[in-house]
């Protein structure tokens, strides 16, 4: 029998104002289980704000979020994480002076709630736990590097990998191939699908390389002003008319 697929987030007109601009306006999504959707849009679109809503980085202004049929609206970030949605630090919050592996083992800790105790009960604390995390994304031959020296592209694995030590169901990147040459951001979005398979992680993801995003996504949202244009697969948004005179300027 085939496994019918559960709605894990679902968004209810959700609305943030800045001021009186209306950064997003009105967002009603819902995404199945184990799929991978993309947002696009152009600058200012609205998409990082929308994906800060979600985990209530940024408090809505009205809507409701819903993860797993559970209203979370207004839940404090780190309880959204505790249930299984997390969205990639950026690079600044890493801990540059600090090593890959600790910085791993800090969202380790972290994860089983514990106090950080600058003295740990002893050298080994978590480091199995630690060592794994890092296979993930191939880093176990860098744990001693650090963070703050490593190149920008093992910088964002080394985000990954601490939102991977939260053991999400959910994973939301904002952009998780910018700023990094071509072949390594194809490099880090086969390693995120690669896990989404292997950990039946839902992705949510924002991105300006259409390669990518038709690559990988199971569908498509775009976003347009605060609003939410449309949602479909790949080969409808690249044929739609509408898209491509909003977002993909024709040239598809
Ligand atoms: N904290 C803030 N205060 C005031 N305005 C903001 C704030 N954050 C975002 N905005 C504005 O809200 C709008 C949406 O911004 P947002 O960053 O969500 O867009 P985006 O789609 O992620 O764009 P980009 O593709 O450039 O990352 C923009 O006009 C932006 O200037
Ligand atoms: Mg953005």
């Amino acid at each position: 029998m085939s496994r019918n697929p559960n709605v894990i987030l679902k968004t209810e007109k959700l609305t943030r104002y800045f001021g009186a601009l209306k950064a997003v306006s009105d967002v009603s999504l819902e995404i199945m289980e184990e799929e991978t959707r993309a947002i696009i849009g152009p600058n200012g679109a609205g998409k990082t704000t929308l994906l800060d809503l979600i985990v209530n980085r940024t408090s809505p202004t009205s809507g409701k979020v819903y993860f797993n049929g559970k209203d979370i609206t207004n839940n404090k970030p780190f309880n959204i994480v505790r249930k299984g949605m997390c969205k990639t630090f950026q690079v600044s919050e890493l801990f540059p002076l600090l090593t890959v592996f600790e910085n791993v083992k800090i969202a380790c800790i972290q994860k089983k709630g514990d106090v950080f105790n600058i003295f740990p009960k002893s050298h080994n604390y978590l480091r199995d736990e630690v060592m794994n995390v890092l296979g993930y994304v191939n880093m176990q031959h860098m744990k001693d590097e650090i963070a703050g020296e490593l190149s920008y592209g093992d910088q964002k694995r080394l985000e990954i990998a601490i939102t991977l030590a939260m053991q999400p169901k959910i994973l939301l990147l904002d952009e998780p191939t910018a700023g990094v040459a071509r072949q390594e951001g194809y490099d880090i979005m086969e390693m995120i699908n690669k896990l989404a398979q292997e950990f039946h992680m839902t992705i949510l993801f924002i991105e300006h390389d259409m390669d990518i995003v038709f690559n990988y996504a199971d569908k498509i949202s775009v976003m347009n002003e605060g609003e939410l244009v449309v949602t479909d697969t790949p080969e409808k948004i690249r044929n739609n008319e509408f898209v491509q005179n909003v977002y993909l300027g024709g040239a598809l």
